[in-house]
């Protein structure tokens, strides 16, 4: 065997870092705290109750008085925010103007009630204001001859936005995708005297088959069609910047990337755009996906949580929506 001449390293050595798990969380540059993390809830228009989604194991639609014990527990986690959507009352007809949004005794706004109530500024209680539950056709918006219509769908999306902030809720998330809903609900919002209600606009959000267990959970689905011609399309990401400076023109004091994993240059290109802060939503396909493999053995699932929860906090997210909160921090996993 003829010798080799094997050459060493210089002075800089990158894994002198990385030598303990104590040097390494030294100079980790991403760190995420549970103030940070909002967490998605499906609210039944019953006062008890709990129906397990199928689509998204682990996960419940809950009646009022079970949500209350679960945001407690949460909250007691560190877990501060909560984002509401909800299901029209059983027996109520959807209709095609999606009416039963903005129903004052409505699952949302009950449940909004009980927990400002029960819990008071300790929790942040955040609501999705849509239509596409509450139209029997399944559209964010409003039909005019066989399309989804941007103005005339903005009254009902401004009067549920006002039921919600009537309601106590601290945050209104739009996520309709119709132009201009975020200067009107700001408007009304402020004539109604709701001048403190904090406006999250659903800014970049994509026309993403990553929704498809949430649809099931929120009976959501539209009927016919897609939602193509209001979502984004998910080639795009100058677009992105296009609609979060319009919503950040119109009046939004926090702007969304939804979905996440699949649009993590989205949200560093957004976040190096506006000073805004800057959500990521972590859908519910992304965390589908993510147990379904992890029950079949395929992956780790508290390594993974961790390596997309930090890959989302270190493209540039503020605030991280997602399913797995109270799992990653009752597992240790971040
Ligand atoms: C309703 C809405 C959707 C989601 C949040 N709000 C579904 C959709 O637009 O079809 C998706 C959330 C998730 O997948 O976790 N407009
Ligand atoms: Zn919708």
């Amino acid at each position: 065997m003829s010798k080799l001449t094997i050459t060493t390293p210089g002075r800089t050595r990158p894994r002198r870092l990385r030598q303990t798990p104590a040097i390494r969380d030294l100079v980790a540059e991403t760190r995420i705290a549970p103030a940070q993390f909002i967490v998605p809830r499906f609210v039944l228009p019953a006062d008890n109750g709990e129906e397990p989604i199928p689509s998204l194991p682990g996960l419940a639609q809950l009646g009022i008085e079970n949500l209350l014990r679960v945001v407690e527990d949460e909250l007691a986690l560190g877990i501060r925010a909560v984002l509401l959507f909800g299901h029209p009352e059983s027996g109520a007809k959807k209709t095609s103007d999606g009416a039963l949004a903005y129903d004052a005794n409505g699952a949302v706004q009950r449940a909004t009630k009980r927990l400002k109530q029960t819990f008071g500024d300790d929790l942040i209680v955040m609501t999705d204001v849509c239509l596409c539950a509450y139209t029997d056709h399944g559209h964010c918006g409003l039909i005019e001859q066989g399309r989804v219509a941007n103005d005339v769908s903005l009254e009902p999306l401004v009067r549920t936005a006002l039921s919600h902030a009537a309601a106590g809720a601290d945050v209104v998330a739009p996520s309709d995708m119709m132009d201009g809903r975020i200067g009107a609900m700001r408007d009304a919002l402020d004539a109604q005297g709701f001048t403190e209600t904090i406006l999250l606009a659903y800014a970049v959000k994509y026309a993403s088959a990553y929704y498809g267990p949430f649809r099931d959970a929120a009976d959501s689905a539209p009927a016919e069609g897609d939602r193509k011609s209001y979502q984004m399309d998910p080639r795009n990401a100058l677009e992105a910047l296009r609609e979060s400076e319009l919503d950040e023109l119109e009046g939004a004091d926090m702007l969304m990337v939804k979905p996440a994993l699949a649009y993590l240059d989205v949200i560093h290109a957004v976040r190096a755009t506006t000073t805004l802060p800057l959500s990521a939503y972590n859908v519910s396909g992304e965390y589908a996906a993510v147990k379904a493999a992890a029950a079949n053995g395929w992956l780790d699932e508290a390594q993974v949580v961790r390596e997309n929860l930090y890959a989302i906090s270190r493209a540039g997210a503020d605030q991280i929506i997602t399913y797995h909160a109270a799992d990653a921090i009752r597992g240790g996993w971040l």
